[in-house]
């Protein structure tokens, strides 16, 4: 991951502290993990990482309640099977530490109503779901805002859709900061280049954001499609005429397929250039299904194992929330104090 001037802290100084999390809305998609997910593993051997699967965040959007109590486990065992290991890393659920809804008023009291109105999330689904725009989604970036900062977190690894979501958290721990003294550390994003994936893109309509909410089911790929519909959906998918495996601007299939690629087998894309030259996009299409498809192998073999040991994730979540409310109750209680709360 790039644009960062994050470095290892050397032996003795605190590790920096990472967060991110992902919505319980469906199985993460291709986009969650070459964008997020894929790097935030390899980030615990460095760091201390703490990732949650943030289902307050998903009730913007209405969800039915037995689906959302289910996708939330899934969503736990997919963190675990993609790697992230509850050794090294805290890996909990959002509601279960009460601090995030807590703080999260908090900062909603430092946070103007403008600068939430500019939010391009917002705007994009206010009109998506025009029946309900409610205040949660309005003020959905300040709890965003509360999971980072209750964590005094340094970096948020993310794709590149969450940058503004960052930076508008950087501008209410500043302002927080500025008026009470400094209580929050000042967090950064981590997001990759684009040639690495930072936005995957609809495999129907290249120009769109690969989302699990695709009104097209053939544009998105799941972690646990089935290898015969993995290959399928690469083979239908939207490419140029031009019909040479070049990355080049307007080339917004093909780039993405390499990216995809590139993600995969980790070759570079001057690689694949050379590999594919002479060779029609059909060879290109089938070779990318076949990589995603062996890359996503074991991660869905362990999915499948963790599914069947509900009990265990069941102890893995309750430590994680513990773990996560020792150290998010530091900086809530500085918060209530710094803000003039009497003391209970
Ligand atoms: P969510 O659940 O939409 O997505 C999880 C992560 O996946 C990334 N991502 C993508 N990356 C590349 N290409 C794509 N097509 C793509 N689609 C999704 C997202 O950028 C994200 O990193 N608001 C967040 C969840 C959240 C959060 C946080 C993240 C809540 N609190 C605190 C970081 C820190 C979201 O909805 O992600």
């Amino acid at each position: 991951m790039a644009e960062t001037t994050a470095t290892p802290a050397p032996q003795g100084e605190r590790k920096k502290i990472i967060f991110s999390g992902i919505q319980p809305t469906g199985v993460f998609t291709l986009g969650n993990y070459i964008g997020a997910v894929r790097h935030w593993g390899p980030l615990q051997e460095q760091y201390r990482c703490i990732y949650s699967v943030v289902d307050l965040h998903s009730i913007t959007v209405r969800q039915d309640p037995a689906v959302l109590r289910k996708r939330t486990l899934e969503a736990y065992a997919l963190l675990m099977a993609c790697g992230m290991d509850p050794e090294k890393s805290i890996l909990f659920i959002q509601s279960h530490n009460p601090h995030h809804t807590e703080c999260s008023w908090v900062l909603n009291c430092s946070t103007q109503f403008g600068e939430l109105s500019r939010m391009t999330q917002f705007k994009d689904k206010a009109a998506r779901y025009a029946d309900n725009i409610n205040a949660g989604l309005f003020t959905y970036p300040v709890l965003m805002a509360a999971d980072i900062l209750l964590y005094q977190t340094d970096l948020v690894p993310v794709g590149e859709d969450q940058r503004q979501h960052v930076e508008i958290t950087r501008d209410i721990a500043g302002r927080f900061n500025g008026a009470y003294g400094t209580t929050f550390t000042m967090p950064e994003a981590l997001i990759s280049r684009a040639e690495e994936g930072a936005r995957i893109m609809s495999l129907q309509d290249p120009t769109k954001k690969m989302s699990k909410s695709d009104p097209n089911p053939k544009g998105c790929v799941s972690i646990l499609d089935e290898p015969g519909v993995i290959i399928k959906k690469f083979r239908s998918a939207v490419t140029d005429s031009d019909a040479q495996v070049v990355y080049a601007p307007g080339k917004d299939g093909i780039n993405n397929l390499m990216r995809i690629y590139a993600a995969f087998t980790g070759k570079s894309l001057e690689a694949i250039q050379e590999e594919f030259a002479g060779k029609g996009y059909g060879d290109f299409k089938t070779a990318v299904g076949e990589a995603v498809v062996q890359g996503l192998a074991p991660i869905q073999a362990r999915y499948k194992e963790l599914m069947d040991d509900k009990a265990y994730l069941e102890t893995c979540y309750r430590q994680g929330a513990q773990q996560a409310m020792r150290l998010s109750g530091r900086t809530l209680e500085k918060v209530y104090k710094r803000v003039g709360f009497l003391h209970e």
